[in-house]
């Protein structure tokens, strides 16, 4: 059975704004922002109105931007920003730096303007948030629709949005594990493949595109970083002591992320709860696709779609998870979160079909 689309994913915004909103972008030469600034050239609501970077001379490394917007050193950015503020009353500040400079970079912001002014909204896209601190919300959008249904997105003004790997992992275990599918004596175990626009634009061995291609390597065996907010997730489910492990892994492929899951089931399971556990996320209009066949990772890149089948086996849950690292575990999902929290309807500016030729 599918229900309606929850009611967090829609518009709430009274009318359309008469403006674009102005979106400032810290990191502007990264491999996210690239993405995020392809996907605002697409917003009917949204405007890149300025680009932060370390070096404004360098320009940005995107010929595939039609608009590329002006560039500014952080200091100077954030005396537009006030000016911004002071004669548009909104805008939105994507902080599309490295784990460990997002923080930093926004503590510099809010003494600069003794405090984070009402009008502005800031989406992190690093990993420096998420554990919720200095009141960002955990934005990854179906999650919050399984856990926390009444949330007023339009209350959020600080997003945190997951990352690849924590998105693709909690939407394969965490529906299960809140539906009490799983043997809670047993263990997840969740392999993921990761292509190399994950690693970010910095050309470095081992990460680098010429030693991944036609090659794989598992990495992080004892333990991913991002484990702790999957941990996180299953604790606000109900499920927190439900062990599992990550086992990530480099893959040829430039994006998207492909994860297999597997996990004992609960003794007397059958085979047609497992549709259920999904199936409150995954209506016509979610970004969260139910699939009949495991999916391929050529039906997520390009989309902001993560795309999944479960299965039983032999008194196991299977789930296979596709989804494109950049978009829906990265700018995409940030999109969509920022849609939400600015009363739009979630999908503004986001592609559902995938590019299928890459
Ligand atoms: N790539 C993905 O698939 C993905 C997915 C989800 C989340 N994330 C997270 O999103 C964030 C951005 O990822 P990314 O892949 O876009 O990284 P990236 O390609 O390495 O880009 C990082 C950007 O930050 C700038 N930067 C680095 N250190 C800085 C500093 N100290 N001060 C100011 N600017 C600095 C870099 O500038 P220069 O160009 O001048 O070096 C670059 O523009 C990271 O936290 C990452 O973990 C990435």
């Amino acid at each position: 059975m599918s229900l309606p689309f929850p009611a967090s994913a829609r518009a709430t915004r009274e009318a359309v704004p008469s403006r674009p909103l102005p979106v400032l972008v810290h990191g502007a030469r990264g491999m996210l922002a690239g993405e995020f600034l392809r996907l605002l050239e697409g917003h009917p609501f949204l405007e890149a109105r300025l680009g932060l970077v370390r070096d404004p001379a360098a320009g940005l490394p995107f010929p595939h931007l039609a608009s590329p917007p002006p560039l500014a050193a952080e200091a100077a950015g954030l005396t537009l920003l006030e000016k911004i503020l002071a004669a548009e009353g909104e805008a939105v500040l994507v902080l599309a730096l490295p784990h460990g400079e997002a923080a930093p970079a926004l503590e510099r912001l809010e003494k600069r303007l003794g405090g984070l002014p009402p009008g502005l909204r800031v989406l992190d896209l690093s990993a420096d948030h998420r554990d919720g601190s200095r009141g960002f919300l955990y934005a990854l959008p179906e999650l919050q629709d399984l856990l926390r249904p009444e949330l007023d997105w339009t209350a959020a003004t600080r997003l945190a949005a997951p990352g690849c790997f924590a998105t693709a992992a909690q939407l394969a275990l965490v529906p299960p594990a809140a539906a009490g599918l799983l043997d809670p004596a047993g263990e997840a175990v969740m392999w993921a493949v990761t292509g190399s626009s994950g690693a970010g634009n910095r050309p470095a061995a081992p990460v680098h595109h010429p030693f991944r291609h036609a090659n794989l390597q598992a990495y992080a065996a004892g333990g991913h970083r991002h484990e702790a907010e999957i941990g996180r997730a299953l604790e606000a489910a109900g499920a927190g002591g439900l062990a599992f492990r990550l086992l990530p892994h480099r893959g040829p492929q430039v994006r998207g992320i492909h994860l297999s899951l597997v996990a004992p089931l609960r003794a007397g399971v059958a085979a047609g709860e497992l549709r259920e556990a999904w199936a409150p996320l995954t209506g016509a209009a979610s970004f969260l696709v139910w699939c009949e066949e495991p999916p391929e990772l050529r039906a997520a890149a390009g989309s902001n779609r993560a795309l999944l089948h479960a299965q039983a086996r032999d008194g196991h849950l299977q789930v296979f998870l596709v989804l494109d690292n950049l978009l829906k575990g990265g700018s995409g999902q940030g999109l969509q979160a920022l849609n939400r929290s600015l009363g739009l309807p979630e999908d503004l500016g986001l592609a559902r079909s995938g590019w299928g030729v890459l």
